[in-house]
């Protein structure tokens, strides 16, 4: 069982992380059409993680007993400026996400529910490392500058990136 309350914001994170994974897929877009196919790689990698994230929600609530309520899913912005606008705005929204998982951790500490406060850490962590990926990112591209050449270096060493589906043992 969960209040009323934590399957209204569990359900809303549900949303939020296929939202998520539409805005870095349209980002993965607008990469593999620049020619950043290592880039676009690691956005659809992003992608992906972000439907595990919103599956494994959707997948608690059903196993709390309870069903998740469905919305709309808000459609992503489809035009950048560059590849430093794309790390810009994926770290705004990884701190826009951070906020929303602390919220839903203080409602569930409100309500004394020790088991999702504690299932929500997984996510507080995760976030940390969401925010230090896109911030080390955005870090290299500073240095970078307008040097092409060493932009192609980080587009390959985005291109490295492998989704591993952190939930893959408990997905049936
Ligand atoms: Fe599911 Fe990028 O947070």
């Amino acid at each position: 069982m969960l209040s009323k309350n934590l399957i209204k914001v569990l359900s809303d994170q549900i949303n939020a992380e296929y939202y998520s994974a539409y805005l870095y897929l349209s980002m993965s877009t607008w990469a593999d059409k620049e020619g950043l196919k290592g880039t676009a790689k690691w956005l659809f990698a992003q992608a992906q993680e972000e439907m595990a994230h919103g599956t494994r929600i959707y997948q608690y609530v059903l196993e709390r007993g309870e069903s998740p309520t469905f919305g709309i899913i808000e459609k992503p912005m489809t035009s950048f400026l560059s590849i430093q606008d794309i790390f810009i705005k994926t770290l705004e929204h990884e701190q826009k996400v951070t906020k929303m998982i602390n919220e839903i951790a203080t409602v569930a500490m409100k309500e004394n529910d020790h088991a999702c406060y504690q299932f929500l850490m997984w996510f507080v962590n995760e976030q940390v490392e969401e925010e230090a990926s896109a911030s080390d990112i955005l870090d290299k591209l500073k240095l970078i500058g307008d040097n092409k050449s060493m932009l192609l270096t980080l587009d390959n060493e985005l291109g490295t990136r492998v989704f591993v589906n952190p939930f893959a043992n408990l997905v049936n």
